[in-house]
């Protein structure tokens, strides 16, 4: 049987490449649109030296038929799509609402009718734990209800998820999304992670600058929460943990398992609290890190983690990598990255 091929938009940000390296693993062919808008060319080199394979690039927009039409040509054998372009800034979805519609709905409902229009099957929609808000009950389960969202980013997600249902319900393929919890980490490799441009928002990204001495200090947002050590509870999950269940939850929809539409959460099912990674990072690093506490951010919850027993028994998925894992891979990134400006440098002066 010949390989399938599966389509990845934004497989140059942080989720896609990890998840195009185990696609590789997993002997499927893959096709990437991604239009650089939050990741960079040199991702390409590094997921050939990762995974020792090749894989075919369009620097396109999802929302550009005219392009998405192309590479559906070229690629008449694309088995299944795996959408994760989209932006993912929070705060910057409330200065810019309209920006966050139009790239993250009309760029899926664009896809979405590429999809319909060249008979795709199967597709997974990278969705989020910022649909569940704050719930009333721990841990959360696929079950809990949903909130309103706080941000237009937290809405494209919850609109992602009801567009792509109705858009089952024709029975012209089948989908699945999944809720990722807070995806962090690298690649143990040490040759791909998380690029943020600019200034993080996200916290791991912070403590790594921070350690790295690009940041002077960390903010904690927070030390009055009702948790045990005053501080924010997250469920932090291994950005290749998440990769693979991408790997399983497509083999699923291929092998026409499962319902027509399904959701998963995407977590370890263990809460971490900010000064609980702060130690982590400073036993696995062995330095220390500087910080302070400060007010907490608005629109911040208190505390989330996954039931995750879902993805488990359906998926045969579970996270194989802890807390510690996840902030090593992400220092020996962080460290590459300077190594490799480093040599740059050098070579330029
Ligand atoms: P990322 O920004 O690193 O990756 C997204 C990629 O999509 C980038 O490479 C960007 O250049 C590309 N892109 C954006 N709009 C595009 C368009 N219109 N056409 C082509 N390419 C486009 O983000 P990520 O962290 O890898 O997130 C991937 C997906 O997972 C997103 O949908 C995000 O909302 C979702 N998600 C992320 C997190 C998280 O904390 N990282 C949590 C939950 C859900
Ligand atoms: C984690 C904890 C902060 C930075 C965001 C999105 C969510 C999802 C994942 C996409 C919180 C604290 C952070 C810092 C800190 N993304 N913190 N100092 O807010 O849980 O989720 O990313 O779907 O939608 O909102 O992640 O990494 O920003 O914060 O104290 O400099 O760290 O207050 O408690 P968050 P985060």
């Amino acid at each position: 049987m010949s390989k399938q091929t599966i389509l990845v938009t934004g497989g140059l940000g942080f989720i896609g490449s990890h998840t195009v390296v185990e696609l590789l693993h997993a002997s499927y062919d893959v096709v990437v649109v991604d239009n650089l808008n939050n990741s960079r060319m040199q991702v390409l080199e590094s997921i050939r030296r990762t995974s020792g394979k090749e894989i075919d690039f369009y620097p396109y927009d999802t929302r550009d038929e005219k392009a998405m039409k192309e590479v559906f040509e070229k690629h008449p054998n694309i088995a299944g799509v795996i959408h994760f372009a989209a932006y993912k800034a929070v705060g910057e979805s409330v200065a810019e609402p309209l920006k966050y519609y139009d790239n993250n709905i009309y760029g899926l409902v664009a896809l979405l009718k590429q999809m319909q229009i060249n008979g795709i099957k199967a597709m997974l929609f990278s969705s989020s734990c910022t649909v569940y808000g704050q719930p009333e009950k721990l841990p959360i389960s696929e079950q809990t209800p949903l909130k309103p969202a706080e941000s237009p980013y937290g809405n494209t997600k919850k609109m992602g998820e009801e567009i792509v249902v109705d858009a089952t319900k024709t029975g012209a393929f089948k989908a699945i999304s999944l809720r990722y919890f807070n995806p962090v980490g690298a690649h143990p490799d040490g040759f791909i992670g998380e690029l943020p441009i600019g200034v993080p928002q996200n916290l791991i990204p912070f403590v790594t600058q921070t350690a790295a001495g690009l940041r002077k200090e960390l903010s904690v947002f927070g030390n009055d929460y009702p948790t045990p050590d005053g501080t924010a509870i997250r469920d932090y999950i291994h950005v290749v943990d998440l990769a693979h269940v991408h790997v399983k939850a497509m083999a699923r929809l291929l092998n026409n398992e499962g319902p027509s539409y399904d959701v998963y959460n995407v977590g370890t099912g263990r809460g971490y609290s900010v000064l609980e990674v702060i130690e982590a990072f400073e036993r696995v690093s062995g330095q220390a890190l500087p910080y302070h506490f400060a007010p907490r951010r608005a629109g911040d919850v208190v505390q989330v983690y996954a039931d995750a027993n879902k993805a488990e028994q359906e998926l045969q998925w579970k996270a194989q990598y802890g807390i510690d894992d996840m902030l090593r891979d992400a220092w020996n990134f962080q460290k590459n990255i300077l190594d490799e400006t480093h040599i740059l440098n050098e070579k330029e002066s």
